[in-house]
């Protein structure tokens, strides 16, 4: 199975999140979705279950253009029993690096995707994103970060040893995610932190 797979998690993935997150995990992605316009075009990676489908879902029943992109099958097939209302949605499931995006698009959705990735292999991931926004395009980004306080860098180590043995996650620590998002002379217009700021929602502007 492809490094980062979350074919293993799927079945159980939403219940244990839920059991250790609470819904801090879905209100720091339902956060940022004010950002998305009206009939915009937008691309999911990593979507996982696909329950932001629903949460945008409820803020946009219609006119929205959705590509979906998701390297588990498992969870793809999760993600397709949502319901997107009359939002058209394009479904891939393929790993970020082999879809074809054939447009471009106005807001890029990442919920816990980066932090997957090590230093090394992140730049080349989040240069195929970049290219896919439109400029002034706004980036969705949420993740964990470290903000020095001890169980948070616990809590985190356990949760890459726990998905590195069950999905092959590569990374053993946090990229620098905010460093790629600078270089790329990107703009923060939101910023909102959960669960102890452990959790960081980011909207960025290219
Ligand atoms: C930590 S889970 C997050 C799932 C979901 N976003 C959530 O918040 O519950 C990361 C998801 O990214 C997917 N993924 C990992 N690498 C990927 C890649 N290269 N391209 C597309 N999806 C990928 C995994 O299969 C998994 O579903």
């Amino acid at each position: 199975m492809a490094k980062g797979n979350y074919d293993n998690a799927a079945p159980f993935y939403d219940r244990l999140s839920r059991l250790v997150f609470g819904k801090a995990l879905v209100n720091s992605q339902v956060y940022l979705l004010r950002h998305i316009p009206p009939n915009a075009t937008v691309l999911i990676v990593g979507g996982g279950t696909g329950y932001i489908l629903e949460e945008i879902t409820k803020q946009h029943p219609d006119g929205l253009k959705i590509t979906y992109v998701e390297i588990s099958a498992k969870m793809m097939a999760l993600s397709q029993r949502r319901n997107f209302g009359h939002n058209e949605v394009n479904f891939i499931n393929k790993p970020i690096q082999e879809a074809r995006l054939s447009q471009a698009f106005d807001v890029v959705i990442t919920p816990f995707l980066l932090d997957n990735f090590t230093d090394k292999n992140l730049p080349a991931i989040f240069t195929l994103i970049h290219q896919a926004l439109k400029i002034g395009g706004v980036w969705l980004y949420t993740d964990f970060r470290l903000t020095g306080k001890l169980w948070q860098n616990l809590m985190l180590k356990s949760m890459l040893l726990f998905f590195k043995i069950l999905c092959g996650v590569e990374s053993w620590r946090l990229p620098n995610v905010a460093g790629l998002f600078a270089r790329h002379k990107y703009s923060i217009i939101d910023d909102k932190g959960f669960y102890g700021n452990f959790i960081i929602s980011r909207a960025y502007q290219k």
